[in-house]
């Protein structure tokens, strides 16, 4: 198969050759071994008939141009096969540098999304024309699967747009880019209506260039913005790393370290050592674990997801029309503008008029920030809100048919208000909850169709955050499953499916990560450390800023109705050594978290000013302290083991849902590519995988608890050479 061509060659009458890149055996162009060999023999044939040849057009059959590396395929590189990547890197750039200096214009006809390996090789173009048509976009996004663009993205970008805005626009945030907009930034020169228009467009500038050269190659090229050798760049270079540190704060994000790093040593060198110094990053990256995680998390997972991996078979695609929300508190005026902005009229209750309209206000505001960000405009803004409708009278409910309801969390209340709509809704609409630790079964007890009640848990903010945890209850139907799965979809969430628990998986685990912090604190390690081991490890937020933020005092109600719970079935209650710190900080200190006025932290109106001072005479041992590794690995181990644990009670039905769950939901950091994977592909002293997580589980259970003891299902899974699905 790999024999085939993959670039059809066609010469007109001018002299201009149309390389058209078109895989006979898939449905989009990847950098396959076909593909290599092709580019290969079509850059030798250049060569050879170069004069009969007055210009080269690339373009592509497919729906897009290129799509890159076959991210299957980069999973599999290991350590062993440096040279091999290392080797594959420079041949894909050696053939595109011929392209480039062949002494022809070459232009690059852009008729779909070229991504990643796409761009690079319209990079090596000395003009690049994009169709603006239905999902034409470019970009690098390498950085968001913890890799960096090794077909000569770093080095041309660098040279095109200068340092300083190739790793900012480009590079480091791997924003995609529509047409117009990447004209803008740069990165293609024309834009035409059509992908008709190409052809015409491309051959009219090779005629008019006969003499094309990339800048870099023309003489007295100076790279923009300077070299780091340069006064104005070499005064700000030193402050560089320390931003992308604290960007990335701290944590082990090897990808955008390496990028900065080539982006910066190829301006010292001439273009052929340039790519070599990409290759040898890229190298460094491609056979590492952290770009697997990522690949794994951002690219497998997440199509599994939306491919409906997780959907119950057979049901058909449903669409949301109507919706009530119950309570315009911060939660539910969240979820309404996420319904109104994907079309879904809203009703939206509270138990005043005057709530109902502040909860719609939120909408307003939201909806003037993105008029003027340029995000939306009046016509659409005015039609998203004429769809809220604030009220007050349950008849406003009428045919609806999706619920959700977000009142305060109290069961009691739950119950009452879902009886006062449920005879008033259509009778197979959805009964979605917004609880974030009621057991969903015990909320469906409060309504008559219970096979149509399920949870339905988003973050704060909801206009912001990604994810919706669907929780099925025990006697939640498929067919309602279904019916979720494509509401989350229809408002443009991406949704994990999980079984009901208290607390489901994320905020049960979320738990488990916030007590190992708060009990490091009680054990007399010092807070600041803490705080930096939790953003050392990859978390988006330091661990006890977090307990602030949601208070002290919900941990505590949740920790005291589950251990009610626990105890009524009949089984073991454990304490935590963070247990005692929480109820000291409330009880004896009054220190509540943020909204309260002080918590781990003290604020002056609102804003953090330090850690409270309390902290080091109450609980601080001076001296005190264990291993910096041991502190970041406490919290994610924590989560880790607690997530085995989710699988052991069914809660999580596949490793995609915990991964994808675990990054979008709770902040456990990217680069290990969600829980799931961060014990799949752990690289250990003792060793790597779950075999490794195992050992270093023991020994965190043995300095410091038994609730780092990895459970019997995860020994066993290891004994068998297996890994979370
Ligand atoms: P909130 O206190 O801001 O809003 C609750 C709203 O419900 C208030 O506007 C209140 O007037 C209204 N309400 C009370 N009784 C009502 C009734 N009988 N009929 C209609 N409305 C009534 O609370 P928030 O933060 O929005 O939370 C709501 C729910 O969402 C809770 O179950 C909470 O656990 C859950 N949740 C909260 C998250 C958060 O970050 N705050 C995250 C995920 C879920």
């Amino acid at each position: 198969m790999s024999e085939q061509n993959t670039i059809r060659w066609d010469k007109d009458a001018d002299g201009i050759v149309v390389l058209t890149l078109d895989d006979p055996n898939q449905s989009a162009n990847t950098m396959n071994a076909a593909y290599l060999k092709s580019m290969r023999a079509t850059v030798d044939r250049l060569v050879k008939e170069k004069d009969t040849v007055a210009g080269v057009i690339l373009t592509s059959a497919k729906k897009t141009f290129f799509a890159g590396g076959d991210l299957k395929d980069l999973l599999k590189v290991r350590k062993e096969d440096a040279k091999q990547a290392f080797e594959l890197g420079q041949e894909i750039k050696a053939q595109l540098r011929t392209l480039e200096t062949l002494g022809k214009p070459v232009v690059a006809a852009i008729n779909g999304a070229a991504l990643g390996g796409g761009l690079e090789i319209a990079l090596a173009c000395h003009h690049r024309i994009i169709a603006d048509v239905k999902g034409a976009q470019v970009g690098l996004p390498e950085v968001t699967l913890g890799l960096l663009p090794g077909g000569g993205g770093v080095v041309r970008t660098v040279r095109m747009l200068g340092i300083v805005d190739a790793l900012m626009k480009v590079l480091l945030q791997g924003q995609r880019y529509r047409p117009q907009e990447a004209k803008e930034a740069g990165l293609v020169h024309e834009v035409v209506d059509s992908v008709e228009a190409l052809l015409p467009a491309a051959k009219a500038w090779v005629k008019a260039h006969p003499t094309a050269q990339q800048p870099w190659d023309q003489k007295g090229y100076k790279i923009p913005g300077g070299t780091p050798s340069s006064p104005g760049l070499a005064a700000n270079l030193p402050a560089f790393p320390a931003n992308l540190r604290k960007q990335l704060k701290g944590a082990n994000m090897p990808a955008p370290r390496a990028i900065m790093a080539t982006a910066v040593e190829s301006t010292q060198v001439d273009v052929d050592t340039a790519f070599t110094v990409e290759s040898r990053y890229f190298t460094e990256l491609v056979t590492g674990q952290v770009a697997k995680n990522m690949i794994q998390a951002f690219f497998f997972d997440m199509q599994h997801i939306n491919s409906g991996g997780g959907r119950p078979k057979g049901y058909p695609q449903h669409t949301a029309k109507k919706v009530g929300v119950l309570g315009a508190g911060m939660m539910g005026a969240g979820i309404a503008y996420v319904c109104a902005k994907a079309g879904i009229d809203v009703v939206l209750k509270d138990v005043s008029l005057a709530s109902a309209e502040k909860g719609k206000q939120y909408s307003v505001k939201l909806v003037e920030k993105a008029i003027q960000k340029g995000k939306s405009t009046k016509e659409k803004g005015d039609a998203l809100l004429a769809r809220i409708h604030p009220t007050t009278d349950a008849a406003d409910l009428k045919g609806c048919d999706l619920v959700i309801e977000a009142v305060f969390e109290d069961v009691k209340l739950k119950h009452q208000v879902f009886q006062e709509v449920q005879d008033v809704v259509a009778p197979d609409a959805v009964l979605g909850s917004n609880t974030s630790t009621l057991p969903i079964s015990v909320l469906a007890e409060g309504v008559k169709r219970t096979e149509d009640f399920v949870g339905m848990h988003f973050f704060s903010p909801v206009d912001k955050m990604p994810l919706l945890e669907l929780i099925a209850g025990k006697k939640t139907s498929d067919a309602t499953l279904a019916k979720a799965i494509d509401i989350a979809v229809q408002i443009g969430k991406t949704p994990i499916v999980v079984n009901d628990s208290r607390g489901f998986f994320t905020s049960r685990v979320i738990g488990t990560f916030l007590n190992e912090a708060i009990a490091m604190v009680g054990e007399g390690i010092s807070p600041a450390s803490v705080e930096q081991a939790g953003l050392q490890a990859g978390y988006p937020a330091a661990p006890l800023q977090l307990v602030d933020e949601l208070t002290l005092t919900l941990p505590r109600k949740i920790r005291q109705e589950t251990k009610a719970a626990i105890l009524a079935e009949g089984k073991p209650w454990v304490e935590h050594r963070s247990y005692a710190v929480m109820d000291a900080m409330i009880d004896q200190h009054q220190r509540k978290g943020r909204s309260t006025g002080g918590g781990f932290y003290d604020y002056v109106d609102g804003k953090r000013t330090g850690l409270w001072a309390g902290l080091a005479q109450h609980f601080t041992k001076p001296g005190h302290t264990i291993p910096f590794e041991d502190m970041k690995e406490r919290m994610l181990f924590a989560e880790a083991v607690d997530t085995v644990r989710c699988f052991d009670e069914g809660v999580l039905r596949s490793a995609a849902d915990a991964n994808i769950g675990s990054i979008l939901g709770i902040g456990f950091p990217a680069w290990t590519g969600g829980v799931a994977q961060f014990i799949n592909g752990y690289e250990g002293r003792t060793g790597n995988g779950p075999r490794g997580f195992i050992a270093r589980a023991r020994e965190l259970a043995q300095r410091y608890g038994a609730h780092f003891e990895p459970p019997a299902s995860l020994v066993e899974m290891a004994e068998r050479g297996e890994f979370l699905k």
